[in-house]
């Protein structure tokens, strides 16, 4: 047997035992007569002490030692004279009876600590050192929990999980597929799954009406913080159920998840908000509810009195900071800068700052002090408030504003990564039209149902019609992340038809594309619906983060290489002519 106890497991209750652990060094510290060795596994630490009792063997060896050498460690439980109130261990030592070197280590290229001393693109290539980090094992483990509840809370609910392929067949819609060259079908090419989103509808029609599947995705798409090119989904179907079954069946979902990952119970439910909602009052589809600060829309009020960007904007509207009247004109330009940055693009920014001494404003010139009250008075604002105004276009400065919000929830420390707000976000638009390519696109995806009373429209001749069809789809959001998304599908294969035919596909390409789905509508494919959730997302937040990379054990850097691999990396002409991908014919 190697090992006894895991370094996280003695305790003063284990005084006077005889035990063998097994582990990394951490750390040794010689003091003179006596030196420690913290052992370390991913259990925990434990102090091996070595003094003028320890056999003259043990001391040979452990002169030998290095940080992160591996060592079999037996001796006996003794209660520290100086206690570490900081580790659960830190009431007990081991003095050192028998010690086995069982495998040297060069020295790390970092510090194997909390706060490693390493960048992160030396962290990235030696990841398997980083991840013996205690924050990365931390969010490895929070991920198994997550996954284990997940599994427990849909199997309790007759969930089936159900595989489905991984090399499919490319039908881009949204992102861009990867794609895998087929060797035994020259010249012909399968693709990674964006999702599984067509196999779980044909579940459905072949009648396992409750399926999911914890399910790796790929999408070549430009990476952020919160995306990576493949990442995990709790992928979920069911049949015979309207949009408020597939709401209530996932907020116990999150509802479980919270009570069993965080010890959080939750009992109210969840809000709800439309998307024409979330846009007009937050400035985004996936407001972060956990502050208010909600924009307020001035368009009437202020126009008429010769402010020019004012007079000739379709949009203008104000957010209210409160308390922040003192601002100084050091930080109000900073902030004119800030959302002049070409990610946010406003052309400038207008400030009315309600003091003791009245209310000034960057538009003193136009404004009266009793207009300039009224504007106040319309964002709910009161004295020692600050009020910023953007205008312009409707949609971007609205999402403008949004952008605003959450950069003054983030300076006035009103985002704290421990208060969770969730929220479904209802009623999207089902169609965008695109002016480059003179075409609509599924803003969702097109296996998304038109609601009910928007058929008549979504039938019509008329663009401007279709534009405004609403999906019955819906979002989880939870602290201004998107979470999840899905929606109720469409069932019936003429209606199907007609969405491919609203995206801009001839009947042909329809088919070539999608004709196994139509096909299968035809034969009895019940009314359904579902939703997936960015479970690498989940995690994150749940952990407190807002970089998924730390909770995937090997992911990919921001411009889509694995650089512990060095991949993505070229094949031999051998294998690209195998492939087919270079002819052999000069
Ligand atoms: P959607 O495309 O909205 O829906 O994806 C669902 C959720 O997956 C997460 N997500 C990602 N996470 C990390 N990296 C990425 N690149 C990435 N892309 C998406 C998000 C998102 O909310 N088949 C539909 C679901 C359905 O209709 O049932 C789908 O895939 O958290």
């Amino acid at each position: 047997m190697y090992r006894t106890h895991s370094c996280g497991e003695l305790r003063l209750q284990h005084r006077g035992q005889q035990v063998t652990l097994a582990g990394w060094v951490q750390r040794i510290r010689n003091l003179g007569g006596m030196t420690f060795i913290d052992l370390r596994d991913r259990y925990g630490i434990t102090q091996l002490t070595i003094d003028e009792n320890t056999p003259d063997d043990v001391r040979k060896t452990a002169a030998t030692l290095g940080r992160e050498c591996v060592l079999q460690a037996t001796g006996t439980v003794l209660e520290r004279r100086s206690k570490n109130p900081k580790i659960p261990t830190g009431d007990v030592e081991l003095a050192l009876a028998r010690i086995t070197l069982l495998n040297a280590a060069e020295t790390p290229p970092f510090t194997i600590e909390d706060d490693s001393d390493g960048g992160e693109e030396l962290r990235a290539r030696f990841r398997y050192l980083d991840l013996r980090r205690n924050p990365l094992q931390k969010a490895i483990t929070l991920r198994h929990r997550m996954a284990q509840e997940v599994r427990s809370y849909l199997d309790s609910q007759q969930f089936l999980e159900i595989e489905t392929p991984f090399i499919i067949k490319s039908t881009p819609e949204g992102a861009r597929d990867f794609v895998v060259p087929s060797r035994m079908n020259p010249g012909e090419f399968y693709a990674l799954p964006q999702s599984p989103q067509t196999f779980k509808q044909l579940l459905m029609v072949a009648g396992y009406d409750r399926y999911f599947q914890i399910v790796r995705c790929f999408r070549d798409e430009d990476l952020r913080a919160d995306r990576q090119p493949e990442f995990t989904q709790i992928d979920c179907e069911m049949a015979f159920v309207e949009r408020e079954d597939i709401l209530q069946t996932f907020e116990g979902l999150a509802k479980h998840l919270f009570k069993s990952v965080l010890g959080v119970a939750w009992t109210d439910n969840f809000p709800r908000m439309s998307y024409a909602d979330a846009m007009a009052c937050y400035g985004s589809d996936k407001p972060d509810i956990r502050f208010d600060m909600r924009l307020n829309e001035l368009t009437a009020t202020v126009k008429g009195k010769n402010f020019t960007p004012f007079d000739t904007a379709e949009y203008t509207g104000g957010i209210c900071v409160q308390g922040c009247a003192d601002f100084t004109r050091k930080q109000l330009d900073e902030l004119a800068e800030w959302v002049k940055r070409p990610q946010i693009g406003a052309k400038g920014l207008v400030y009315i700052r309600w003091t003791n001494d009245g209310i000034k404003s960057s538009i003193d010139k136009y404004y009266t002090s009793d207009e300039l009250s009224a504007i106040a008075a319309q964002c709910r604002a009161a004295p020692g408030d600050l009020i910023l105004l953007l205008s312009g276009d409707k949609k971007k400065t609205r999402e403008r504003l949004g952008a605003l919000r959450i950069e003054m929830g983030n300076r006035l420390g009103m985002r704290p990564n421990n208060v969770f707000a969730p929220l479904w976000v209802y009623d999207f638009p089902l169609l965008e039209w695109d002016d480059a390519t003179q075409r609509f696109y599924a803003m969702h995806h097109p296996f998304t149902a038109p609601k009910p009373e928007d058929l008549p429209k979504f039938y019509s001749a008329n663009r401007d019609d279709i534009a405004q069809v609403n999906a019955n789809a819906y979002d989880f959001v939870l602290n201004g992340v998107e979470i999840g998304g899905g929606s109720i599908r469409i069932h019936d294969a003429s209606v199907q038809q007609r969405m491919f035919e609203v995206l801009g596909f001839s009947e042909s390409e329809a088919n070539y594309k999608f004709g196994f789905i139509i096909n299968a509508f035809r034969y009895g494919a019940p009314p359904h619906g579902g939703v997936a959730f960015g479970f690498d997302r989940w995690c994150a937040l749940f952990g407190g983060q807002e970089t998924i990379r730390d909770y995937i054990a090997f992911p990919k850097n921001n411009t889509g290489r694995d650089v512990m691999l060095d991949a993505p990396s070229k094949i031999d002409d051998a294998q690209m002519t195998e492939l087919c991908l270079k002819s052999e014919i000069k």
